[in-house]
């Protein structure tokens, strides 16, 4: 979704703030654009619909310099993907703005602002923004108060960055409901709406927080709080790699980040799980008492993240003995919903940034939840931040849009807290132990699963002219369906429906024919003969199925049925390592369909608007 950098500094920052967009192209983006002035106070603008390379290329061909500018990646919310609608906006070729996020009252103000006599040249509700502070700053002649002003006549999210040619020894920030990270240098400083663009430059951040408005120059940053006062927010180094956005040989972040689940996972379980199980305190500070008294979880997430919730209830209620219900963000927060007593409310997000999650989670706060624990791949981020309890994936920077390694980590997690609940909600031990054990093997059968690939490369050649497909799988397996399902359609833009199998006859079997492939996840469970009798039911209706098998099932290949042997694994990790051939057959699909696999159309890595 939208990418923001900004710099202030006595060099020209061109090439940073390039890089620091490059940096950000994962976040998904159909335009961009780049505001710099110079140092006889020139105010230029460059902006292009495509990739940030067509922006680099403009700025080589017509070079511009300036020691301060503010640069933007958009993707489109209000009005179409033209240059006119790309940021930086202007007013008057005096103020410059850059803005992630959704003002929602903007027709008001642009009617307001049109009566003024502001002319407006784009359908964005941002260039409201630009004209608002303009018409602030020549009522109260100062920046920062303008500013200061203007936030408080805007209705809905905003992360965004100021520049005013008659002002300019600094720029002025300000966030709510968008992150900001300020990046500090020396005898220079930086803004970007994630640290990953300012890695090349600084590892010094400081994270604004809600309603925070700063001015930002050379040598120094002041944060004033919503309330005006001004306020300290800390500095923090970065341990982030600097070359996590590097392939590694890899044709693409994607098959990169599938590859590295087995590293991360180790990871994620290292210094957490010892061969007697997990202590409730790896979930931070206090959450021994806190996981003690649980006795229902709630779990709010969106898209794959809402995947790993729905295979958490599973896992909760059948081990841990510890009702569950898992909600997607955006319906949670717009419905009444009922507390139970002694209740967890868990959030499962990779960016911590999700604007769905992040006020679900504020609603949440405020309707008498015994705590809050986040799940989630961010350090320093929004979610982390407002929660009592955080569990962190360590899963890395995940670049693809498509999400693999940050779902792997996040059941990995997942099952943790399932073996923490237990321990207070009488969880056999026959159970317990069986699962910590099953986790110690998990990096390793993800080795063995990956070695699946030359066989699912074969079969995605069979997929790449479909138009449709189905995806079955039972109890745990059924989010692992939906999963497999969601990266099909999200990479290779081949419809993918996933069903619990059971629910087959009361209408997709009505789809069934050889033209939709119907892929199977079937582990050896207590309900492999349920699933086999689905199965049966495909073939009756000449359906072409692939199963995703444990050899002990007994699937046999015929000519309806492709079957792929998966390492046999303990019950509780199959629907991590079932995870894997699904994430591999849609990245070969995709490829053998020349999609653009990281970068995948109209799809945000982060989406910060609702
Ligand atoms: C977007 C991404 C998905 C991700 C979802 C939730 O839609 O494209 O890959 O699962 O957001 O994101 P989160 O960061 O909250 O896990």
């Amino acid at each position: 979704m939208c990418g923001i950098v900004g710099a202030i500094a006595e060099r020209n920052v061109v090439e940073i703030l390039l890089e620091g967009l490059k940096r950000l192209e994962y976040r998904g983006y159909d335009s961009a654009g780049v505001a710099l002035l110079d140092s006889d106070g020139n105010l230029t603008r460059t902006r292009r619909i495509g990739k940030v390379k067509e922006l680099a290329d403009a700025l080589h061909q017509y070079p511009v310099k300036g020691a301060t500018g503010i640069a933007h990646t958009r993707w489109a919310t209000h009005g179409g993907v033209t240059e006119a609608n790309a940021h930086p906006h202007f007013s008057s070729e005096r103020i410059a703005v850059v803005h992630n996020g959704i003002i929602e009252n903007y027709q008001q103000l642009r009617q307001d602002l049109t009566a003024k006599g502001y002319g407006f040249t784009s359908d964005t509700d941002t260039e409201t923004i630009a004209h608002l502070v303009h018409w602030e700053v020549d009522q109260c002649k100062d920046l920062l108060t303008a500013v200061q002003r203007a936030v408080k006549q805007f209705h809905g999210a905003y992360g965004t960055v100021i520049m005013d040619k008659e002002d300019p020894e600094r720029i002025i920030v300000a966030r709510s409901g968008s992150p900001l990270v300020i990046g500090l240098g020396i005898g220079e400083n930086f803004i970007a709406s994630d640290q990953m663009a300012l890695l090349p430059v600084t590892r010094r951040f400081m994270y604004l927080e809600e309603g925070d408005v700063a001015e930002i120059t050379r040598t120094s940053i002041k944060v004033y709080d919503r309330q005006g006062r001004l306020v300290e927010r800390d500095v923090s180094e970065s341990d982030v790699e600097h070359d996590a956005g590097d392939k590694a040989g890899y044709r693409h972040y994607m098959l990169k980040e599938i590859h590295e689940q087995p590293t991360v996972v180790r990871n994620t379980l290292a210094g957490r799980l010892s061969e007697s199980g997990v202590s409730a305190n790896i979930f931070g500070h206090g959450s021994e008492d806190i996981l003690a008294k649980i006795k229902h979880v709630q779990i709010i997430a969106c898209g794959t993240s809402y995947h790993s919730g729905m295979t958490a209830r599973y896992w909760l209620e059948q081990y841990a003995n510890v009702s569950c219900n898992v909600e997607i963000a955006s319906e949670f927060r717009y419905r009444k919903s009922f507390v139970h007593p002694n209740s967890l409310i868990v959030t499962i997000s990779q960016s911590g940034e999700t604007a769905d999650t992040l006020a679900a989670l504020r609603l949440a706060k405020e309707q008498g939840y015994t705590a809050s624990l986040a799940i989630c791949n961010v350090p320093g981020s929004s979610l982390v931040r407002e929660s009592d309890m955080a569990f962190m994936t360590l899963a890395g920077a995940e670049i693809g849009v498509a999400s693999t390694k940050a779902f792997t980590t996040q059941l990995t997690g997942l099952l943790m807290l399932t073996l923490a609940l237990g321990k207070y909600n009488a969880m056999p031990k026959i159970v317990h132990d069986d699962i910590v054990k099953a986790l110690h093997s998990l990096p390793t059968k993800l080795e063995e699963t990956l070695a699946l690939t030359q066989g699912i490369k074969e079969l995605a050649e069979e997929f790449a002219d479909k138009q449709h497909s189905l995806f079955l799988g039972r109890g745990d397996q059924y989010p692992i369906a939906m999963e497999g399902a969601l990266k099909l359609k999200e990479i290779s833009y081949i419809h993918a429906e996933a069903y619990a199998s059971g629910e087959l006859k009361h209408g997709p079997l009505a789809l069934i024919d050889d033209e939709m492939p119907v892929i199977v996840v079937a582990p050896n469970n207590e309900l492999l003969e349920k699933l086999k009798s689905n199965v049966e039911e495909v073939r009756a209706r000449g359906g072409i199925m692939y199963v995703f098998a444990d050899k002990q099932a007994n699937f046999k290949s015929d000519k309806t049925m492709r079957v792929i042997n998966v390492p046999h694994c303990e019950a509780a990790i199959a629907p991590i390592i079932y995870t894997i051939p699904l994430q591999l057959l849609s990245y070969y699909v995709a490829i053998i369909k020349g999609t653009d696999v990281d970068q995948p159309r109209n799809l945000a890595k982060s989406v910060t608007v609702e």
